[in-house]
């Protein structure tokens, strides 16, 4: 039986991506809640690089290009072929396609976004992958923009566009892995409905939030 993660990087990723390419290609920068997130938050100062994980076609990384210097570094991963293909001929970004808990990098980050990722993630490597996350951001006064689902109560739901393998999608409040470290602190959360409808429940409710991490947040005695 393959694996999570096999079915997802194997034909799921792409699949999500043939789907999804038309809303992804009319997208705007004015409606995306992270990239307004760090325009307001982050200042060109404080931002030199920037890796995205879970990337897309980069759509986010090439929203983000005009917010901070012309020398600032665009790094994105994804699993799916399709889209860093289409990312690295539509924007000439520098993405690669990878999974998350196999990508490397020779260097770290002043920001990482990892939206709409984590939910997708084999159980099995969910501790790998927010280690890795974590390795990619530096260790002082950096950021990690990180989105997803945030039910009220954690579950999990069988992903009905792969009916014949048994995969779920994991729904949590995925900051508090970091928070526990302690180098991290939050600077902006903002909550959310994934649809348009006006009640706030369980299924459609989605937060952005904006971690800071540092070293430097322990009192010492
Ligand atoms: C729901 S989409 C979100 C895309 C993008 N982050 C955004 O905010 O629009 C999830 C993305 O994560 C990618 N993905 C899923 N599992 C992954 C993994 N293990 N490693 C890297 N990328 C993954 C998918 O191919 C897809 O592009």
């Amino acid at each position: 039986m393959k694996t999570q993660e096999q079915v997802f990087a194997g034909q799921e990723a792409d699949q999500w991506f043939l789907r999804n390419k038309n809303v992804i290609n009319a997208k705007s920068k004015e409606n995306d809640i992270c990239y307004n997130i760090i325009r307001q938050s982050l200042s060109k100062k404080q931002i030199r690089s920037v890796l995205e994980l879970g990337c897309s076609n980069g759509y986010r990384l090439n929203f983000l290009k005009e917010v901070f210097s012309n020398d600032t570094k665009f790094v994105g991963c994804d699993v799916s072929k399709l889209a860093v293909e289409d990312g690295i001929k539509r924007y000439g970004l520098e993405l690669c396609c990878s999974s998350l808990a196999d990508f490397s990098y020779s260097e770290q980050f002043d920001l990482v976004i990892v939206n709409f990722v984590l939910h997708w993630i084999d159980r099995e490597l969910l501790y790998n992958c927010i280690a890795k996350i974590d390795s990619f951001l530096k260790c002082q006064n950096s950021f990690l923009l990180l989105g997803d689902f945030y039910p009220y109560v954690p579950h999990k739901r069988r992903y009905h566009h792969c009916e014949q393998e048994k995969i779920y999608t994991y729904k949590l409040d995925y900051k508090n892995f970091f928070l526990a470290s302690n180098c991290y602190q939050v600077l902006q959360e903002y909550i959310y409905n994934t649809d348009k409808t006006e009640k706030l429940d369980g299924n459609n409710r989605a937060g952005v939030v904006l971690l800071e991490k540092n070293d430097n947040f322990f009192i010492e005695l």
